[in-house]
């Protein structure tokens, strides 16, 4: 047996920012952490940029046509699965199956995430979809997390995959050699990077690093820039700001569907147990502002949700739609109970830009400080 190099430095490096921004995108899969999520998104797309150049110009075993992907390929490996010598120096057949399915899983997941994140929250550089696509945001949600379950499908295979051949083939030292570089193969069979090599894996290197530096700079950039902009409610109709937000958050028009305002408005006397009734001329212009506003004129996710959910139902409560009792359904019971909050309708506790018509998802209050 000799001690082959055959995973250059950029290639393990690769290897294990791409396993380490994966798991951390899969942990910031939350709404309060929706703008981490989507630069490691784009991270992610840099080194998967990176690794396709270096499946056509990088060193032997890392490009893709060193890949053994033939039927014959296959069959043999098949053949030979129990055979502790095995001829293949870089990735076996399944393995590299495995691979390219990831690569192009990866990509599909980042495709429909940043188009998710621009249709549906109206945020970074697909936000100009949004006025177009609103109501098939659903559509893009869930192919993003059809990719991403594909993903970790691929990725239980694997791992199941390396530990196999550490248990069958554990000889040729594959697990270890995405530490080292090394493995113990039948020849002698090492790479060596070329200048260009370096060159390319250096410029990708900065590049990955510019970009990261650049997102802790301008936390507000263009990648997860929203395209609302905040409503001072004050200048657009006084009267709603001091009579709808004098006992509890000032409720958007945008956050109910035209007729649950219509039916709350004509019932303001027995309003949730208060008696919130208004002069009838007070009471129009106040209605009519509403309507004019409803979730119907919105494109926000909220809006959509919210109308959705609500559908020809009589509900004028937000908290009684599904979309509410879903999106907060793993919030512990304490937590409205908590001084600070007290209700669930008390929206602005835990979205500070509710009252300027906005659910940014960075302003979104850590419910652990109710805890
Ligand atoms: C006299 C106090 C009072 C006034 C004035 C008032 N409300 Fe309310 N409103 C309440 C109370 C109390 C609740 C129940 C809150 C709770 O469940 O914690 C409520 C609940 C609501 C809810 C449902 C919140 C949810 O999703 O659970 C909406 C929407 C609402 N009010 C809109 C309005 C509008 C619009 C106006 C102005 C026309 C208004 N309110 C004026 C007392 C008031
Ligand atoms: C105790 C704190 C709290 C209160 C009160 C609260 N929310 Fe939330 N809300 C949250 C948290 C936390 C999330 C994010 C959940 C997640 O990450 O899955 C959230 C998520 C949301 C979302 C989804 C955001 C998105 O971008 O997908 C909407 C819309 C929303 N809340 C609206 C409201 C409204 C309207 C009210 C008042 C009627 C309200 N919330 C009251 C804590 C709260």
């Amino acid at each position: 047996m000799f001690k082959s190099y055959i995973w250059s430095l950029p290639t393990r490096v690769f290897h294990w920012l791409f396993a380490l921004l994966i798991l951390l995108a899969f942990l910031t899969d939350d709404d309060d952490l929706l703008n981490y999520h989507a630069v490691i998104g784009y991270a992610v797309l840099i080194l998967l940029a990176f690794r396709v150049v270096w499946g056509y110009l990088g060193p032997k075993y890392s490009k893709f046509k060193d890949f053994p992907l033939s039927m014959n390929n296959v069959k043999e490996f098949m053949f030979n699965i129990f055979n502790s010598e095995q001829k293949y120096i870089g990735h076996n057949s399944p393995a590299s199956y495995v691979m390219i399915t990831m690569f192009v899983v990866i990509f599909l997941v980042i495709i429909t995430g940043a188009l998710t994140f621009g249709i549906q929250e109206g945020k970074g550089i697909f936000s100009f979809l949004n006025d177009s696509f609103f109501r098939k945001m659903e559509l893009f949600e869930d192919l993003h997390e059809f990719f991403a379950n594909f993903l970790v499908i691929l990725i239980v295979a694997h791992i199941i995959g390396v530990l196999t051949d550490k248990l069958v083939h554990g000889k040729h030292q594959t697990l270890n050699s995405i530490f080292t570089g090394y493995k113990q193969t039948l020849e002698e069979n090492s790479i060596k990077l070329t200048i260009f090599h370096k060159l390319i894996a250096f410029i990708f290197l900065l590049a990955f690093i510019a970009f990261l530096v650049f997102n802790l700079m301008q936390p507000k950039n263009i990648l997860i820039a929203s395209k609302y902009e905040p409503i001072d409610y004050m200048v657009q109709n006084e009267l709603f700001v001091n009579e709808c937000g004098a006992c509890h958050t000032l409720y958007p028009p945008h956050s109910l569907p035209r007729h649950s305002w219509v039916s709350m408005m004509n019932d303001l006397e027995n309003h949730f147990g208060d008696d919130a009734s208004l002069e009838e001329e007070e009471n129009q212009n106040i209605l009519n502002f509403l309507v004019q506003n409803s979730a119907e004129t919105s494109t926000q996710e909220m809006s959509f949700k919210i109308s959705k959910s609500i559908g020809n139902k009589d509900i004028i409560a937000i908290t009684q739609t599904s979309f509410w009792k879903n999106e907060h359904k793993k919030i512990p019971k304490e937590v409205f109970e908590h001084n600070e909050v007290k209700s669930k309708a008390n929206c602005k506790a835990c979205h500070s830009d509710i009252e300027k018509g906005l659910i940014e998802d960075d302003k979104i209050k850590n419910i652990n400080a109710f805890l």
